[in-house]
Protein backbone atom coordinates (compact mmCIF):
# COMPACT_ATOMS: atom_id res chain seq x y z
CA UNK A 1 0.00 0.00 0.00
CA UNK A 2 1.31 3.23 -1.10
CA UNK A 3 0.20 5.19 1.52
CA UNK A 4 2.67 3.21 4.13
CA UNK A 5 5.64 3.68 2.35
CA UNK A 6 8.73 5.83 3.78
CA UNK A 7 10.28 8.30 1.26
CA UNK A 8 13.65 7.75 1.71
CA UNK A 9 15.59 4.69 3.27
CA UNK A 10 18.94 4.81 4.22
CA UNK A 11 20.49 1.70 3.77
CA UNK A 12 23.50 0.37 5.42
CA UNK A 13 25.11 2.87 7.65
CA UNK A 14 26.14 3.65 10.93
CA UNK A 15 24.32 6.00 13.15
CA UNK A 16 26.25 8.11 15.30
CA UNK A 17 24.62 10.42 18.19
CA UNK A 18 26.14 12.05 20.66
CA UNK A 19 26.10 9.54 23.18
CA UNK A 20 26.00 6.08 20.85
CA UNK A 21 27.09 4.54 17.41
CA UNK A 22 25.29 1.60 15.95
CA UNK A 23 24.54 -0.22 12.73
CA UNK A 24 20.73 0.90 11.55
CA UNK A 25 18.89 1.79 8.25
CA UNK A 26 17.04 5.14 8.70
CA UNK A 27 13.52 6.28 7.35
CA UNK A 28 12.27 8.75 6.41
CA UNK A 29 8.35 10.08 6.11
CA UNK A 30 6.40 13.14 5.68
CA UNK A 31 10.11 15.07 6.66
CA UNK A 32 10.34 12.69 10.10
CA UNK A 33 12.09 10.20 11.16
CA UNK A 34 9.96 6.84 10.98
CA UNK A 35 12.35 4.04 12.30
CA UNK A 36 15.97 3.72 13.10
CA UNK A 37 17.23 -0.46 13.00
CA UNK A 38 17.36 -3.67 11.93
CA UNK A 39 16.79 -3.40 7.90
CA UNK A 40 14.86 -6.69 8.71
CA UNK A 41 12.17 -4.28 9.73
CA UNK A 42 12.40 -1.16 7.36
CA UNK A 43 9.76 0.06 6.05
CA UNK A 44 9.79 -0.16 1.86
CA UNK A 45 10.70 3.93 0.90
CA UNK A 46 10.20 5.36 -2.36
CA UNK A 47 13.69 6.42 -2.18
CA UNK A 48 16.74 4.35 -0.91
CA UNK A 49 20.15 5.62 0.01
CA UNK A 50 23.15 3.86 -0.10
CA UNK A 51 25.09 4.51 2.56
CA UNK A 52 27.28 1.14 3.31
CA UNK A 53 30.27 2.10 4.81
CA UNK A 54 29.39 5.86 5.82
CA UNK A 55 28.28 7.26 9.04
CA UNK A 56 24.72 8.83 9.61
CA UNK A 57 24.57 11.74 11.60
CA UNK A 58 22.15 14.32 12.88
CA UNK A 59 22.56 17.16 10.22
CA UNK A 60 24.63 20.13 11.64
CA UNK A 61 23.12 23.14 12.79
CA UNK A 62 25.24 26.33 12.17
CA UNK A 63 24.06 28.75 15.27
CA UNK A 64 25.39 31.87 13.54
CA UNK A 65 25.79 32.69 10.10
CA UNK A 66 25.42 35.98 7.88
CA UNK A 67 23.23 35.36 5.07
CA UNK A 68 23.36 38.97 4.16
CA UNK A 69 19.83 39.61 2.87
CA UNK A 70 18.20 41.82 2.92
CA UNK A 71 20.47 44.57 1.74
CA UNK A 72 23.81 43.23 1.30
CA UNK A 73 23.30 40.43 -1.40
CA UNK A 74 26.87 41.79 -3.05
CA UNK A 75 27.71 39.61 -0.31
CA UNK A 76 25.74 36.74 -0.08
CA UNK A 77 22.23 35.83 -0.41
CA UNK A 78 19.93 33.01 0.67
CA UNK A 79 20.29 30.92 -2.34
CA UNK A 80 23.77 30.96 -1.92
CA UNK A 81 24.30 30.79 1.74
CA UNK A 82 21.98 27.94 2.09
CA UNK A 83 23.36 26.17 -1.28
CA UNK A 84 26.98 27.04 0.46
CA UNK A 85 25.46 25.40 3.91
CA UNK A 86 23.78 22.34 2.22
CA UNK A 87 27.39 21.75 0.50
CA UNK A 88 28.82 21.60 4.09
CA UNK A 89 26.66 18.98 5.75
CA UNK A 90 24.32 22.01 7.55
CA UNK A 91 20.59 20.91 7.27
CA UNK A 92 19.66 24.10 9.56
CA UNK A 93 21.26 27.99 9.76
CA UNK A 94 20.72 30.50 12.26
CA UNK A 95 20.97 33.75 10.33
CA UNK A 96 22.33 37.02 12.16
CA UNK A 97 20.27 40.28 12.13
CA UNK A 98 22.85 42.80 10.98
CA UNK A 99 21.57 42.95 7.93
CA UNK A 100 20.22 45.87 6.29
CA UNK A 101 17.48 46.68 7.70
CA UNK A 102 18.61 45.23 10.89
CA UNK A 103 16.23 42.88 12.20
CA UNK A 104 15.16 45.67 15.10
CA UNK A 105 11.22 45.53 14.00
CA UNK A 106 8.27 42.35 12.83
CA UNK A 107 8.10 44.37 9.64
CA UNK A 108 12.02 43.27 9.07
CA UNK A 109 11.31 40.21 10.36
CA UNK A 110 9.03 39.59 7.71
CA UNK A 111 10.73 40.57 4.63
CA UNK A 112 13.77 38.81 5.59
CA UNK A 113 11.38 35.07 6.52
CA UNK A 114 9.64 36.14 2.75
CA UNK A 115 13.01 36.16 0.84
CA UNK A 116 14.38 32.96 2.85
CA UNK A 117 10.95 30.90 2.64
CA UNK A 118 11.48 31.75 -1.21
CA UNK A 119 14.83 30.28 -1.67
CA UNK A 120 16.14 28.75 1.25
CA UNK A 121 18.03 24.96 0.66
CA UNK A 122 18.03 24.46 4.03
CA UNK A 123 15.88 24.91 7.25
CA UNK A 124 16.43 28.26 8.91
CA UNK A 125 16.39 30.49 12.35
CA UNK A 126 16.20 34.43 12.81
CA UNK A 127 17.49 36.48 14.66
CA UNK A 128 16.40 39.50 16.43
CA UNK A 129 18.22 42.23 16.95
CA UNK A 130 18.86 43.41 20.70
CA UNK A 131 19.46 46.99 21.03
CA UNK A 132 18.06 50.71 22.35
CA UNK A 133 16.03 50.78 19.41
CA UNK A 134 14.45 47.11 19.34
CA UNK A 135 13.54 46.85 23.04
CA UNK A 136 9.68 47.87 22.35
CA UNK A 137 9.04 45.00 19.92
CA UNK A 138 10.86 42.03 21.65
CA UNK A 139 7.90 40.53 22.83
CA UNK A 140 6.57 40.93 19.08
CA UNK A 141 9.75 39.51 17.37
CA UNK A 142 9.38 36.81 19.68
CA UNK A 143 5.76 35.99 19.10
CA UNK A 144 6.84 36.38 15.34
CA UNK A 145 9.50 33.17 15.82
CA UNK A 146 13.12 34.82 16.18
CA UNK A 147 14.84 31.76 17.34
CA UNK A 148 16.60 34.07 19.52
CA UNK A 149 18.05 37.85 20.03
CA UNK A 150 21.85 38.86 19.16
CA UNK A 151 23.55 41.83 21.18
CA UNK A 152 26.56 43.31 19.74
CA UNK A 153 28.72 44.71 22.56
CA UNK A 154 31.57 44.57 20.00
CA UNK A 155 31.21 46.90 16.88
CA UNK A 156 31.35 44.84 13.52
CA UNK A 157 29.88 44.46 9.93
CA UNK A 158 27.20 46.90 9.69
CA UNK A 159 28.07 49.29 12.44
CA UNK A 160 25.17 48.56 14.93
CA UNK A 161 26.14 51.00 17.70
CA UNK A 162 26.06 48.91 21.39
CA UNK A 163 23.23 49.64 23.51
CA UNK A 164 24.11 51.39 26.37
CA UNK A 165 24.00 49.04 29.59
CA UNK A 166 21.13 50.47 31.22
CA UNK A 167 18.96 49.09 27.62
CA UNK A 168 21.12 46.12 28.03
CA UNK A 169 19.67 45.55 31.17
CA UNK A 170 16.08 45.90 30.62
CA UNK A 171 16.70 44.33 27.31
CA UNK A 172 17.26 41.28 29.52
CA UNK A 173 14.95 41.33 32.27
CA UNK A 174 12.56 41.38 29.11
CA UNK A 175 14.21 38.28 27.27
CA UNK A 176 14.44 36.72 31.11
CA UNK A 177 10.52 37.05 31.30
CA UNK A 178 10.04 35.67 27.05
CA UNK A 179 12.92 32.97 27.83
CA UNK A 180 14.56 33.03 24.67
CA UNK A 181 18.35 32.86 24.41
CA UNK A 182 20.80 36.53 23.33
CA UNK A 183 23.52 35.54 21.88
CA UNK A 184 26.02 37.95 22.39
CA UNK A 185 28.88 39.40 20.36
CA UNK A 186 31.24 39.78 23.60
CA UNK A 187 33.65 42.93 23.14
CA UNK A 188 34.23 46.13 24.52
CA UNK A 189 33.27 48.41 21.83
CA UNK A 190 34.64 52.01 23.44
CA UNK A 191 37.86 50.32 24.72
CA UNK A 192 38.90 48.99 21.08
CA UNK A 193 37.81 51.59 19.00
CA UNK A 194 39.77 54.13 21.62
CA UNK A 195 42.97 51.36 20.83
CA UNK A 196 42.27 51.13 17.59
CA UNK A 197 42.16 55.08 16.99
CA UNK A 198 45.64 55.05 19.43
CA UNK A 199 47.44 53.13 16.40
CA UNK A 200 45.94 54.84 13.59
CA UNK A 201 47.22 58.11 14.93
CA UNK A 202 50.50 56.24 15.99
CA UNK A 203 50.82 55.42 11.84
CA UNK A 204 50.10 51.32 12.89
CA UNK A 205 48.62 49.70 9.51
CA UNK A 206 48.93 45.85 9.92
CA UNK A 207 48.55 42.63 10.21
CA UNK A 208 48.43 42.68 13.75
CA UNK A 209 47.22 45.73 14.59
CA UNK A 210 43.75 44.51 14.00
CA UNK A 211 44.47 41.96 17.11
CA UNK A 212 46.52 44.60 19.05
CA UNK A 213 43.17 46.50 19.21
CA UNK A 214 40.87 43.99 20.44
CA UNK A 215 43.54 42.38 22.91
CA UNK A 216 42.17 39.91 25.39
CA UNK A 217 41.16 42.19 27.76
CA UNK A 218 38.83 43.40 25.57
CA UNK A 219 36.95 40.21 25.47
CA UNK A 220 37.10 39.90 28.94
CA UNK A 221 35.62 42.61 30.11
CA UNK A 222 32.82 42.17 27.91
CA UNK A 223 32.45 38.38 28.73
CA UNK A 224 32.16 39.05 32.59
CA UNK A 225 29.22 42.11 31.98
CA UNK A 226 27.38 39.65 30.16
CA UNK A 227 28.06 37.04 33.02
CA UNK A 228 26.95 39.65 35.80
CA UNK A 229 23.69 40.60 33.55
CA UNK A 230 22.45 37.13 32.35
CA UNK A 231 23.18 35.84 36.56
CA UNK A 232 21.17 39.08 37.43
CA UNK A 233 18.32 38.95 35.15
CA UNK A 234 18.18 35.32 34.36
CA UNK A 235 17.90 36.13 30.95
CA UNK A 236 19.67 33.62 29.13
CA UNK A 237 22.75 34.33 26.85
CA UNK A 238 25.41 32.63 24.54
CA UNK A 239 28.46 33.76 23.96
CA UNK A 240 29.07 33.81 20.13
CA UNK A 241 33.02 33.06 18.95
CA UNK A 242 34.60 32.74 22.02
CA UNK A 243 38.62 32.79 21.10
CA UNK A 244 40.36 33.66 23.89
CA UNK A 245 41.58 30.93 26.44
CA UNK A 246 41.33 33.18 29.48
CA UNK A 247 37.53 33.30 29.40
CA UNK A 248 37.29 29.68 30.50
CA UNK A 249 37.75 29.96 34.42
CA UNK A 250 35.59 32.74 34.20
CA UNK A 251 33.09 30.27 31.80
CA UNK A 252 33.44 27.44 34.00
CA UNK A 253 33.09 29.52 37.17
CA UNK A 254 30.00 31.42 35.79
CA UNK A 255 28.64 27.92 34.56
CA UNK A 256 28.88 26.07 38.09
CA UNK A 257 27.17 29.27 39.82
CA UNK A 258 24.17 28.85 37.78
CA UNK A 259 24.15 31.26 35.23
CA UNK A 260 22.32 30.49 32.06
CA UNK A 261 24.52 30.83 29.40
CA UNK A 262 26.09 28.39 26.59
CA UNK A 263 29.25 29.28 25.05
CA UNK A 264 30.15 28.57 20.98
CA UNK A 265 33.14 28.49 19.10
CA UNK A 266 34.54 28.63 15.58
CA UNK A 267 36.80 25.90 13.36
CA UNK A 268 38.95 29.48 13.01
CA UNK A 269 40.06 29.89 16.88
CA UNK A 270 40.62 26.22 16.72
CA UNK A 271 42.84 25.43 13.80
CA UNK A 272 44.72 28.79 12.57
CA UNK A 273 47.73 31.18 14.45
CA UNK A 274 47.66 34.78 13.76
CA UNK A 275 51.55 34.66 13.99
CA UNK A 276 51.05 32.75 10.54
CA UNK A 277 49.05 35.64 9.00
CA UNK A 278 50.87 37.76 7.12
CA UNK A 279 50.54 39.95 3.98
CA UNK A 280 47.09 39.15 2.57
CA UNK A 281 46.71 35.99 4.99
CA UNK A 282 46.23 38.50 7.26
CA UNK A 283 43.55 40.24 5.04
CA UNK A 284 41.55 36.86 4.49
CA UNK A 285 41.62 36.18 7.90
CA UNK A 286 41.01 39.65 9.40
CA UNK A 287 37.26 38.69 11.49
CA UNK A 288 35.65 40.11 15.20
CA UNK A 289 37.04 38.57 17.68
CA UNK A 290 40.30 38.73 15.98
CA UNK A 291 42.46 35.10 15.74
CA UNK A 292 44.97 35.13 18.62
CA UNK A 293 48.20 33.35 18.81
CA UNK A 294 48.38 29.79 18.45
CA UNK A 295 49.11 29.17 22.00
CA UNK A 296 45.39 29.95 22.64
CA UNK A 297 44.17 27.28 20.02
CA UNK A 298 44.81 23.96 22.16
CA UNK A 299 43.02 25.16 25.58
CA UNK A 300 40.18 26.54 23.58
CA UNK A 301 39.57 22.63 21.21
CA UNK A 302 39.85 20.81 25.09
CA UNK A 303 37.32 23.27 26.34
CA UNK A 304 35.46 22.63 23.51
CA UNK A 305 35.95 18.76 24.12
CA UNK A 306 35.13 18.61 27.83
CA UNK A 307 31.91 20.93 27.11
CA UNK A 308 32.64 24.26 29.01
CA UNK A 309 32.44 25.68 25.52
CA UNK A 310 28.97 23.74 24.59
CA UNK A 311 28.37 24.61 20.87
CA UNK A 312 30.62 24.96 17.46
CA UNK A 313 29.64 27.62 15.35
CA UNK A 314 31.05 29.40 12.26
CA UNK A 315 30.50 33.02 12.12
CA UNK A 316 29.90 32.50 8.54
CA UNK A 317 30.74 36.27 7.64
CA UNK A 318 30.75 36.86 3.50
CA UNK A 319 31.85 39.89 1.63
CA UNK A 320 32.59 40.69 -2.05
CA UNK A 321 36.02 40.25 -3.14
CA UNK A 322 37.62 43.36 -3.49
CA UNK A 323 35.67 44.68 0.41
CA UNK A 324 38.37 42.25 1.45
CA UNK A 325 41.17 43.21 -0.74
CA UNK A 326 41.82 47.12 0.27
CA UNK A 327 45.10 48.41 0.76
CA UNK A 328 44.41 49.61 4.68
CA UNK A 329 44.05 46.93 6.86
CA UNK A 330 41.72 49.17 8.75
CA UNK A 331 39.36 49.09 5.72
CA UNK A 332 39.02 46.03 5.31
CA UNK A 333 36.35 43.61 5.83
CA UNK A 334 35.57 41.58 8.80
CA UNK A 335 34.72 37.88 7.80
CA UNK A 336 35.24 34.88 5.97
CA UNK A 337 32.50 32.35 4.08
CA UNK A 338 32.61 29.09 7.37
CA UNK A 339 29.61 27.20 6.76
CA UNK A 340 30.65 24.75 4.02
CA UNK A 341 34.18 24.26 5.12
CA UNK A 342 32.95 23.62 9.14
CA UNK A 343 32.23 20.08 8.99
CA UNK A 344 35.55 19.41 6.57
CA UNK A 345 37.97 20.74 9.10
CA UNK A 346 36.25 19.11 12.10
CA UNK A 347 35.96 15.59 10.36
CA UNK A 348 39.76 16.40 9.76
CA UNK A 349 40.22 16.67 13.50
CA UNK A 350 38.44 13.52 14.31
CA UNK A 351 40.42 11.88 11.68
CA UNK A 352 43.66 12.85 13.41
CA UNK A 353 42.25 10.82 16.90
CA UNK A 354 41.97 14.64 18.39
CA UNK A 355 37.98 14.32 18.88
CA UNK A 356 35.40 11.49 18.19
CA UNK A 357 32.66 11.58 16.10
CA UNK A 358 30.04 11.75 18.83
CA UNK A 359 31.91 14.63 20.26
CA UNK A 360 31.68 16.06 16.85
CA UNK A 361 27.94 15.62 16.84
CA UNK A 362 27.22 16.78 20.64
CA UNK A 363 28.68 20.31 19.21
CA UNK A 364 27.58 20.30 15.84
CA UNK A 365 23.93 19.54 16.22
CA UNK A 366 22.76 18.29 20.12
CA UNK A 367 24.24 21.47 21.61
CA UNK A 368 22.72 24.02 19.06
CA UNK A 369 19.44 22.21 19.53
CA UNK A 370 19.17 22.22 23.09
CA UNK A 371 20.14 25.69 23.32
CA UNK A 372 17.84 27.47 21.32
CA UNK A 373 14.74 24.65 22.33
CA UNK A 374 14.81 22.58 18.98
CA UNK A 375 16.04 19.63 21.16
CA UNK A 376 15.06 16.71 20.34
CA UNK A 377 13.13 17.16 17.31
CA UNK A 378 16.88 17.99 16.08
CA UNK A 379 20.24 17.15 16.80
CA UNK A 380 19.76 13.42 16.89
CA UNK A 381 19.02 10.31 14.92
CA UNK A 382 15.69 8.91 16.05
CA UNK A 383 11.93 8.45 15.38
CA UNK A 384 9.77 11.22 15.44
CA UNK A 385 12.65 13.55 14.78
CA UNK A 386 12.92 15.77 11.87
CA UNK A 387 14.90 14.22 8.58
CA UNK A 388 17.81 16.65 8.42
CA UNK A 389 20.47 13.94 8.12
CA UNK A 390 24.23 13.84 6.76
CA UNK A 391 25.97 11.12 5.92
CA UNK A 392 29.48 11.62 5.98
CA UNK A 393 32.25 9.53 4.37
CA UNK A 394 34.93 9.50 7.24
CA UNK A 395 37.95 8.67 4.84
CA UNK A 396 37.43 11.13 1.87
CA UNK A 397 40.64 13.26 1.40
CA UNK A 398 40.47 16.56 -0.23
CA UNK A 399 41.69 20.41 -0.24
CA UNK A 400 40.08 23.20 0.72
CA UNK A 401 39.98 25.43 -2.32
CA UNK A 402 38.11 29.47 -2.05
CA UNK A 403 37.28 28.69 -5.85
CA UNK A 404 34.87 26.10 -5.48
CA UNK A 405 32.96 28.01 -2.41
CA UNK A 406 28.94 27.53 -3.17
CA UNK A 407 29.55 31.17 -1.69
CA UNK A 408 29.63 32.53 -4.85
CA UNK A 409 30.30 36.09 -4.69
CA UNK A 410 32.73 35.28 -1.45
CA UNK A 411 34.95 32.90 -2.90
CA UNK A 412 38.07 33.29 -0.59
CA UNK A 413 38.68 31.44 2.83
CA UNK A 414 41.41 31.13 5.13
CA UNK A 415 41.68 27.62 4.70
CA UNK A 416 42.94 27.79 1.55
CA UNK A 417 45.03 24.94 0.69
CA UNK A 418 44.34 22.68 3.79
CA UNK A 419 44.38 19.04 3.80
CA UNK A 420 40.82 17.27 5.50
CA UNK A 421 39.83 13.54 5.93
CA UNK A 422 36.43 13.52 6.17
CA UNK A 423 33.36 15.00 4.78
CA UNK A 424 29.66 15.19 4.47
CA UNK A 425 28.82 13.11 0.89
CA UNK A 426 25.00 13.40 1.25
CA UNK A 427 22.91 16.04 2.91
CA UNK A 428 19.65 15.89 3.80
CA UNK A 429 16.80 17.87 5.09
CA UNK A 430 13.42 16.84 5.92
CA UNK A 431 13.80 14.07 3.65
CA UNK A 432 14.72 15.34 0.79
CA UNK A 433 18.47 14.98 -0.31
CA UNK A 434 19.53 18.48 -0.88
CA UNK A 435 23.44 18.00 -2.06
CA UNK A 436 24.44 14.57 -2.94
CA UNK A 437 28.28 13.37 -3.93
CA UNK A 438 29.43 17.29 -3.90
CA UNK A 439 26.38 18.34 -6.07
CA UNK A 440 23.89 20.51 -4.65
CA UNK A 441 20.31 20.20 -5.86
CA UNK A 442 18.05 22.64 -6.87
CA UNK A 443 15.40 22.89 -3.66
CA UNK A 444 14.81 26.48 -3.13
CA UNK A 445 12.07 27.05 -0.80
CA UNK A 446 12.48 23.81 0.65
CA UNK A 447 13.90 24.84 4.25
CA UNK A 448 11.60 26.09 6.98
CA UNK A 449 11.69 28.40 9.02
CA UNK A 450 12.53 27.01 12.84
CA UNK A 451 10.84 28.19 16.09
CA UNK A 452 12.25 27.50 19.28
CA UNK A 453 10.67 25.82 22.06
CA UNK A 454 12.28 27.05 25.50
CA UNK A 455 11.71 25.72 28.97
CA UNK A 456 9.87 27.90 31.07
CA UNK A 457 11.25 31.47 31.58
CA UNK A 458 13.09 31.97 34.90
CA UNK A 459 13.12 35.51 35.47
CA UNK A 460 15.00 36.58 38.51
CA UNK A 461 15.08 39.82 40.79
CA UNK A 462 12.08 40.73 39.84
CA UNK A 463 11.47 43.19 42.33
CA UNK A 464 14.04 45.66 40.79
CA UNK A 465 13.73 45.65 37.04
CA UNK A 466 13.26 48.77 34.85
CA UNK A 467 9.77 47.91 34.55
CA UNK A 468 8.62 47.35 38.29
CA UNK A 469 10.30 50.43 38.85
CA UNK A 470 8.24 52.52 37.47
CA UNK A 471 5.56 51.99 39.80
CA UNK A 472 5.23 55.12 42.06
CA UNK A 473 5.14 52.43 45.17
CA UNK A 474 7.61 50.19 43.83
CA UNK A 475 10.36 49.25 46.40
CA UNK A 476 13.17 46.91 46.14
CA UNK A 477 12.00 44.70 49.78
O1 LIG B 1 34.28 39.41 11.60
C1 LIG B 1 33.08 39.42 11.79
N1 LIG B 1 32.21 39.63 10.78
N2 LIG B 1 32.63 39.24 13.02
C2 LIG B 1 31.33 39.38 13.34
O2 LIG B 1 30.98 39.22 14.48
C3 LIG B 1 30.36 39.78 12.31
C4 LIG B 1 30.82 39.45 10.97
C5 LIG B 1 30.08 40.12 9.86
O3 LIG B 1 28.86 40.30 9.96
O4 LIG B 1 30.72 40.44 8.85
ZN1 LIG C 1 29.06 36.97 13.51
Amino acid sequence: MTESLADLLITGGTVVNETARFPADVAIKDGVIAFVGHPAFAPKAKNTLDARGKLVIPGAIDVHTHIREPGMTHKEDWTTGTRAAAAGGVTTVFDMPNTEPAIATEEALAAKREAAERQAHVNFGLYGILDERSLDHLPALAKAGVIGFKLFYGNTTGNNPAPNDGAVLEGFEILAELGLRCSIHAENSPMLFWRENRMKAAGRDDAFAHLSARADIVALESLNRSIVLSEWTGARIHIVHESCMRSIPIIRDAKARGVPMTVETCPQYVLIAAEDLVGDKGRVARLNPPIREGRQREPILQALLDGTIDILGTDHAPHAMEEKQRPSFWDNACGFPGVETSMRLMLTLVHEGRMTMEQYVRMASAAPARAFGLWPRKGVIQPGADGDVAVVDAGARGTIRGAELHSIRSRFTPFEGMETVGRAVATIVRGRIVMQDGKVLDAPGWGRMERPAMPKPEPRNLATTTKAILRPDARPW
